[in-house]
């Protein structure tokens, strides 16, 4: 394969660190923007093209994309994965806390597209990947913005797959479980929160990072053109779409 390229947005940690090695162990060239500096994702990833700004900002997007031009020449894969995922009682839930969750969560996707269409038609081949939840069919009640904003997602997935299927573009959601990140062990799984996702799984353990790599190589595997517009649900048997 000719060297692609591949930005992922969340790129500082998580899944999305675990994304951008995988594809850089595919032989792809990764590029990053997080809000934070990657150093730990640039310490992994050979060549890393570290964007340090909001994915949320049409302006940050712009530059970003324009340097990942700049520094590779071209751009093929985007993974939409940046992502807060704030659990709080519905009622106590404020304007800004659902438009925050909102901006991150729909609306960055949406601008980092858009920006990113123009160079994956140039580039006559591209794969754009969401990371949505499964959180859409378990339906948490402390997590109503979030699971909006992840069905949000999956719109935007099967609408804009549509859209751009005439420019060899596939567009697919990934929907994990609960997974084992340094944010989820903080937030949502603490206090017993891994345990309960692990008691309504059929696979009986806690679902970390790496079980989400080969359904990402899949989705943007080469024979993968007419797999599009699709979820992936990837969340042990706990939930079925
Ligand atoms: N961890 C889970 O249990 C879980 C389960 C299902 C889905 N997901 C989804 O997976 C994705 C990653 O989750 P994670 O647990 O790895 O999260 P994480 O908190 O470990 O990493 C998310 C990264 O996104 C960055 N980020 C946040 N807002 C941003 C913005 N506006 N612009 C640029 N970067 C921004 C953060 O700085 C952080 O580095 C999210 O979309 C999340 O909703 C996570």
């Amino acid at each position: 394969m000719k060297t692609r390229t591949a930005l992922v947005t969340g790129a500082a940690q998580g899944l999305g660190q675990e994304f951008a090695v995988a594809l850089a162990g595919r032989g792809y060239r990764v590029a990053g923007l997080d809000l934070e500096p990657q150093p730990q994702t640039a310490a992994r990833v050979r060549d890393y093209v570290e964007l340090v700004g909001d994915a949320g900002d049409p302006g940050t997007v712009e530059k970003g994309l324009q340097r990942i031009i700049d520094e590779c020449g071209a751009l093929h894969v985007v993974v939409n994965n940046a992502g807060v995922y704030p659990a709080k009682p519905f009622e106590e839930t404020t304007l800004e806390d659902w438009r925050r969750v909102m901006r991150v969560n729909l609306e960055a996707p949406f601008l980092v597209t858009r920006a990113a269409l123009p160079y994956l038609r140039a580039a006559g081949w591209g794969r754009i990947v969401n990371i949505a939840s499964a959180a859409v069919l378990t339906a948490p009640p402390t997590m109503v913005p979030y699971v909006a904003s992840k069905m949000g997602l999956i719109g935007f997935t099967r609408s804009l797959a549509a859209a751009v299927a005439s420019y060899g573009i596939t567009v697919n959601a990934i929907a994990p479980s609960m997974v084992r990140t340094a944010t989820a062990e903080r937030t949502v799984g603490a206090d017993g929160g891994f345990e309960q996702v692990r008691s309504g799984q059929a696979v009986e353990r806690t679902q970390e990072p790496a079980d989400l790599v080969s359904t990402l190589l899949y989705v943007v595997d080469e024979g993968s053109d007419f797999l599009t517009g699709q979820t992936l649900n990837v969340s042990g048997g706990s939930a079925y779409l």
